[in-house]
């Protein structure tokens, strides 16, 4: 097809994010209850040959980028495989991967050379305790390692993404920022969504965009970058300091970039998934093991496309949790 992934909406879906692996080495209270998921079946998992099949019919789509998550990615034995190869598809898809960086330091050249343009980690506090606190697991040092070895391998820019939690890493804001300035990091702060496997997400708790940009404003002088220069993605950005670095706000409760989103996603279990808070999701790894065409993979593709909502309404009334986790979706 030629005419590309489009919604009701009018959007067209260029971003492809595909999950590798529904588990984690972390268990980030955002996202995972401390004794885990009950992880898939491996037969249930997508090989490594459904899912480069799978990307290549995505690209015949229109989609421009590939990211891999998880879970953790750098969990999945094949990763660089799978890089490699879908780095060969014509014509070739940007790829990015978002981690909690553990392991990246042993990696990061060979994913470099296998094809991968950039990663984003995921570092939630650079004090050690704090950290341990909201992954549950004492790893911080590892993760620096990962980032450090990330910027080395030149997957540039490296994104450092922040999920703010009240009461854990909050006070930790600024200092994170300055750390990250420290290392010409691209910092996002993102706004905690109802995506929590305990479903224990409460509105009232929410550090906000507006909280977020107050306590940076305590130490940093911040300026709004024109809102031309979001385009498609998630953070708004400001100059900190007069520039040129800056600092990304993803306020994904308080103001949705659902208008402009091009998103689609591949979970590991094989089905497309046209939202985080989608209600439905289709089958491709029951037809692609029946022998489905590279046609008739497109056809669901579209028909789940389709049924894109205008956005989620986290906050209302009428907003459900979906019912899968933050690691079961992919993020
Ligand atoms: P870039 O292309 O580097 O900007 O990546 P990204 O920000 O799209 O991806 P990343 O995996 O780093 O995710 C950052 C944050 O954006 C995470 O909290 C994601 O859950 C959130 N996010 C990613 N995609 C979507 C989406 O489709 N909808 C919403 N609401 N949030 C999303
Ligand atoms: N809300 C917002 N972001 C989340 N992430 C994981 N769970 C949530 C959530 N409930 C982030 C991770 C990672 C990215 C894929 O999504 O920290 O950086
Ligand atoms: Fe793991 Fe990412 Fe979930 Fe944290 S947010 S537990 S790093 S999948």
């Amino acid at each position: 097809g030629t005419d590309g992934l489009v919604d009701r909406f009018g959007r067209i879906a260029r971003d492809l994010r595909v999950s590798l692996t529904d588990k984690c080495n972390l268990r980030c209270t955002y996202c995972m209850p401390a004794e885990g998921m009950p992880w898939l079946p491996r037969a249930a998992l997508l090989t490594d040959d459904e899912v480069v099949r799978l990307v290549r019919v995505f690209v015949a789509l229109g989609v421009e980028q590939v990211r891999f998550t998880g879970g953790e990615p750098l969990l999945r034995p094949g990763l660089a495989d799978v890089l490699r190869r879908v780095a060969e598809i014509a014509p070739r898809p940007r790829t990015a991967l978002t981690t909690n960086g553990i392991g990246l330091d042993k990696v990061a050249a060979r994913l470099a050379d296998a094809g991968l343009d950039r990663v984003n980690v995921s570092l939630d506090s650079v004090d050690r305790e704090d950290f341990a606190a909201l992954t549950r697991r004492d790893r911080l040092p590892q993760v620096l390692d990962g980032i450090a070895a990330a910027v080395r391998a030149g997957l540039t820019p490296v994104k450092i993404n922040a999920v703010v939690m009240r009461g854990i890493n909050d006070g930790g804001v600024p200092n994170l920022l300055q750390w990250c300035l420290d290392r010409g990091l691209q910092l996002r702060f993102i706004e905690q969504m109802p995506l929590d496997a305990g479903h224990e997400w409460r509105a009232d708790r929410l550090v906000s965009r507006a909280e977020i940009l107050d306590r940076l404003s305590m130490r940093f002088d911040l300026t709004p970058l024109p809102s031309s220069a979001r385009g498609s993605a998630p953070a708004e950005l400001f100059c900190v300091d007069g520039g040129p670095a800056t600092v990304g706000v993803i306020p994904s409760v308080t103001a949705p970039f659902c208008a402009a989103c091009d998103r689609v996603r591949l979970t590991a279990d094989g089905q497309v998934r046209n939202c985080l808070f989608a209600h439905s999701e289709s089958d491709l790894r029951g037809p692609l093991r029946e022998g489905a065409s590279d046609e008739d993979l497109a056809r669901i593709i579209r028909g789940e496309m389709w049924r894109k909502e205008r956005g989620h309404e986290i906050g209302l009334a009428g907003f459900h949790q979906p019912d899968r986790a933050m690691s079961a979706i992919g993020g």
